[in-house]
């Protein structure tokens, strides 16, 4: 890889991962989005937002990015707009994970919440007001509104061609959808690259754009909370199929996957994993699945992967945990052991 001067020049080129795999040769490939900088897929969507705002010159030179954010998207806009010199203010709520926020601010974003601390409700459509009305009354400000630009989508272009130059073809493309972008941005690309997926969202029970009235959920950055729109960039017309998965189930794959496999995933990919994984038989065999990683497990260790969090929340289910580890044990080959001779 050649030297880079800019971090964004570190994203993209993930890697696939193959979590398990049928007797009828079906397996599970993970895109490890969590191998961006940042930590996370968003970082992708960020920067192509920013360059197709200055190429259409709503952004201009020292100008201010302003977007609401559940922590993933406002730190890939943070480096950013530490790179390109414009300043960055993340609406944010309590229900982002505190790490995420505190970086988004160790690189010089500002944050302004929509709640007072102690109330860690997810407030999506409270936020995107917020964020639409203060680039309103800005001068030079940009409000990126990830829901419904279109730059979101196309960020994930390039990540659907690394996809075609690991494997052949891509049969089932499955995974989380939150504003929609990565999901439908990659099944585009994949398409129009002469690749035609089986396309498979994953949102929390609780998240409304597959329908049912909704109501809270714990998976951080996906799905569509009761009260917020749903925006442009969940393309239906894409869709084959909408799955919900439960906090619990969500969780308890990541946690399975931590112990079983040393893999730290999100709660969002937790439940992207868990959808998969339970029809992993029933794809035709030979098929290659594809699940993106949105982010890593790391940014969850003071929630999905404390018990104590869990356990408060009703949420640590020692059985769901089993489920998933057995369904790794079938799988996965079986552990090596033994001591392999360094070369
Ligand atoms: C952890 C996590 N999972 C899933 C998603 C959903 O991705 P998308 O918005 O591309 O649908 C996001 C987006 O913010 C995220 O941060």
């Amino acid at each position: 890889m050649p030297l880079v001067t800019r971090v964004t020049d570190l994203i993209g080129r993930t890697p696939l991962f193959e979590l398990a795999a049928t007797q009828t040769g079906t397996r599970l490939l993970l895109k490890l989005e969590q191998f961006n900088p940042t930590g996370a897929a968003k970082i992708r969507m960020a920067r192509h937002m920013i360059l197709d705002a200055e190429h259409r010159g709503l952004l201009r030179s020292g100008g201010h990015i302003i977007e609401s954010t559940s922590g993933n998207t406002g730190l890939g806009l943070a480096v950013v707009a530490a790179e390109r010199g414009y300043r960055f203010t993340a609406v944010v709520d309590h229900h982002a994970s505190k790490d995420k926020l505190r970086a988004m601010r160790a690189m010089g974003a500002d944050l302004v919440f929509v709640a007072d601390e102690g109330n860690d409700d997810l407030a999506t459509s409270a936020r995107e007001d917020l964020a639409e009305a203060m680039a309103a009354e800005r001068e030079n400000a940009y409000f990126t509104e990830q829901h419904n630009n279109t730059a979101n989508a196309m960020g994930y272009y390039a990540m659907a061609e690394e996809l075609l130059e690991d494997v052949d073809r891509v049969d089932i493309l499955l995974s989380a959808v939150g504003t929609g972008g990565s999901l439908f941005g990659a099944a585009t690309r994949l398409r129009e690259l002469g690749c035609v997926p089986y396309v498979v969202g994953v949102e929390p029970v609780g998240s409304i754009a597959f329908g049912g009235s909704g109501g809270p959920y714990w998976q951080s950055g996906t799905g569509t909370p009761p009260g917020a729109t749903i925006g442009a960039a969940v393309d239906y017309s894409l869709l084959d199929e909408g799955v919900k998965v439960s906090d619990t189930a969500a969780f308890a794959t990541a946690r399975a996957v931590a112990t079983e496999v040393g893999l730290m995933l999100g709660g969002s990919a937790g439940g992207s994993v868990h959808a998969a994984l339970t029809r992993l038989a029933q794809f035709p065999p030979g098929s290659t699945v594809v699940t993106i990683v949105c982010d890593g497990g790391e940014k969850y260790l003071d929630t999905v992967f404390d018990n104590s969090w869990m356990r408060d929340r009703g949420l640590l289910d020692a059985d769901a945990e089993q489920e998933v580890v057995q369904l790794l044990r079938r799988y996965r080959p079986a552990p090596r052991h033994g001591f392999v001779e360094a070369r």
